[in-house]
């Protein structure tokens, strides 16, 4: 089996049976990175160019260490040591990186479309490591992967979004990845980073956070993106942090098994409080771990699958 697409841009674009195929193949690819030898040869010859233009910890290692672990020529271009601070194009970096013949591009950017921009101009698979405030499509499957290990199933689940959905790709993806799997999803935070219509994605909107956890299976706390915000949007952080920050307070609301996950980087003691996120309903590093799995299989299914 592989993936009857070129390339990963958007988890909207995804049918079940996709996600399925990637979260099965990525189960057989996580004890890669248990063994001794952490390598398999199923890319060898293959070569993988990583692109971020944007600062990246958890994305950027883990589709290196997956591109590595298969034996792939793995590159890296950070754009702050690339032509692009030059005034380079996209599509002419895009022209260029063609003729080096490689086998699959990664790319963060920071404007939403920019990665589906690329893939109409190369031959190779390309996947979106997270597009401006559009998809983060690998984080999105990841988690899925994540929630239905430790849960057993995705279907019927309760999953909460929490905190800046305005600027998160990260939720647009997992609306889309959790409802497709036929989850219930709630987003929640402040009114001012709720979009106008975002229900359409296949959420319904809750007010408060301690009602949002009721019942919930899956808590996913987002990070406040800072660095995105031009204009205030909510007083303090104090009081965000009071109001939509989770703590172990907030948590007694939620069912004793509740998975609580976080996209990363935490801002600890503003979305999040540090005894949540170490606490023993933290799934943050399992993420971590499954997103090396995960990358692997997209790898697999997208460049060095065996073909149909
Ligand atoms: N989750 C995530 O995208 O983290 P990084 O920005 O560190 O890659």
């Amino acid at each position: 089996m592989r993936l009857k697409r070129k390339d990963l841009l958007d988890i909207e674009d995804l049918s079940r049976d996709e996600i399925e195929l990637i979260m099965s193949t990525a189960k057989s690819f996580r004890e890669v990175s248990d063994r001794d030898i952490k390598k398999v040869p199923t890319l060898r010859g293959k070569t993988i160019i990583n692109m971020f233009y944007e600062p990246s910890t958890r994305t950027r290692t883990s589709f290196e260490i997956a591109a590595k672990r298969m034996s792939a020529d793995a590159i890296n271009i950070s754009v702050s040591t690339s032509s692009t601070v030059k005034g380079e194009t996209l599509k002419d970096t895009a022209k260029n990186l063609e003729a080096m013949n490689p086998d699959c591009i990664v790319i963060r950017h920071a404007s939403s479309g920019g990665p589906h921009m690329l893939a109409r101009y190369l031959k190779c698979p390309v996947i979106n490591a997270g597009d401006g405030t559009h998809e983060h499509p690998s984080q999105a499957l990841l988690d899925l992967f994540t929630v239905n290990d430790a849960k057993g199933r995705i279907e019927g689940l309760k999953v909460v979004i929490a905190g800046d959905i305005a600027h998160s790709r990260v939720a647009r993806s997992n609306i889309h990845g959790f409802s497709t799997m036929g989850a219930e999803v709630r987003v929640v935070g402040p009114p001012t980073m709720i979009p106008v219509g975002i229900e359409r994605l296949g959420c319904s909107v809750v007010d408060s956070l301690e009602e949002a956890i009721v019942g919930a299976d899956v808590v996913m706390m987002l990070r406040v993106q800072f660095e995105r915000l031009h204009r205030p949007l909510f007083p303090s952080i104090r009081e965000y942090s009071l109001v939509f920050g989770l703590d172990t307070e907030k948590l007694k609301k939620a069912p004793p098994d509740v998975a609580i996950l976080h996209p990363g980087p935490v801002n600890r003691g503003v979305e999040i409080s540090p005894e949540v996120a170490d606490g023993p309903y933290s799934l943050i590093l399992d993420q971590v771990k499954n997103g090396v799995a995960v990358r692997m299989a997209l790898f697999y299914l997208l460049v060095g699958g065996a073909k149909e």
